[in-house]
């Protein structure tokens, strides 16, 4: 019995020794492949059998991948929200309807990290320089450039209107009657921050009027207001 363990013993490591050796060998025939040989796939590149020496050059025929051109990127699941912005603003819920034009003013408050807000301020005003000053002036007094030179007219100043800063941010996504939607212009992040520029702006220039009465501008919106006093949304 002893004996018997000895010679298995000997057996043992004489074929795990004589099993080592350097030189390399292919084995003959592999029956499954697909089971051997796993196919990595690098996103966005043409599914084909690229690490399969037998079939480089062949399509491969994964169902999923013919969908999208052969890609091996996949789409998106189903519903899901693109975010491409530096902070994670969720998309606006509200739709184009008078009714959710006013929910957004109750809306006070922005996402934004409050303290960025000098930074956010910067950039909103930059924003507003560029893309509603033509129109509203630089002060939100509605004497923007174009305004000026007479081709264009019905612009409010920012004080005349109850606007919030929920609302400007719809007013942005949305337009309203004669003004367009500016949210292909800005990024949901940088909407906020003209809107909280916005409201700022109008808070400075009520505080203005307030104080010592300038009363110059008056006459020169009211006609404006009452050409825009209907507040539905037109889009
Ligand atoms: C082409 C000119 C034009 C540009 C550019 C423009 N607006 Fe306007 N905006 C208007 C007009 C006209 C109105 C008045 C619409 C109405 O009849 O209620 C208006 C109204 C508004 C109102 C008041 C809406 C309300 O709820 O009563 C806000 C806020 C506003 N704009 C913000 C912006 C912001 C922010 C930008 C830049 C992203 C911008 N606008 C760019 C023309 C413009």
């Amino acid at each position: 019995m002893k004996r018997g363990i000895l010679y298995l013993l000997l057996i043992g490591v004489t074929v795990s020794l004589s099993s080592c050796s350097d030189k390399k060998r292919s084995p003959s025939i592999v029956f499954m492949p697909d089971m051997y040989y796993p196919v990595a796939y690098d996103p966005y590149t043409e599914a084909d059998f690229e690490y399969w020496p037998e079939r480089n050059g062949e399509k491969s025929n994964v169902p999923l991948f013919g969908e999208h051109h052969q890609m091996t990127a996949l789409w998106p699941v189903e519903g899901s929200v693109a975010r491409t912005d530096e902070q994670m603003i969720l998309p606006w819920e509200l739709k184009n309807t008078l009714e959710d034009y006013n929910k957004s003013k109750a809306i006070t408050v922005s996402p934004l990290d409050p303290a960025n807000r000098k930074k956010d301020l910067e950039r909103g005003e930059k924003l507003y320089g560029q893309t509603c000053a033509v129109c509203h002036g630089a002060e939100g007094d509605g004497q923007g450039s174009i305004v000026q030179s007479k081709a264009y007219s019905g612009v409010p100043t920012y004080a005349e209107r109850e606007i919030t800063l929920g609302s400007v941010y719809h007013v942005i996504m949305y337009g309203k009657n004669a003004m367009g939607s500016y949210a292909p212009q800005l990024t949901p992040v940088d909407r906020w921050r003209v809107a909280e520029y916005v409201i700022n702006l109008r808070a400075k220039n009520s505080l203005n009027a307030a104080a010592p009465a300038p009363g110059a501008e008056t006459p020169a919106t009211t006609a404006t207001a009452e050409t825009t006093t209907d507040n539905t949304n037109q889009q």
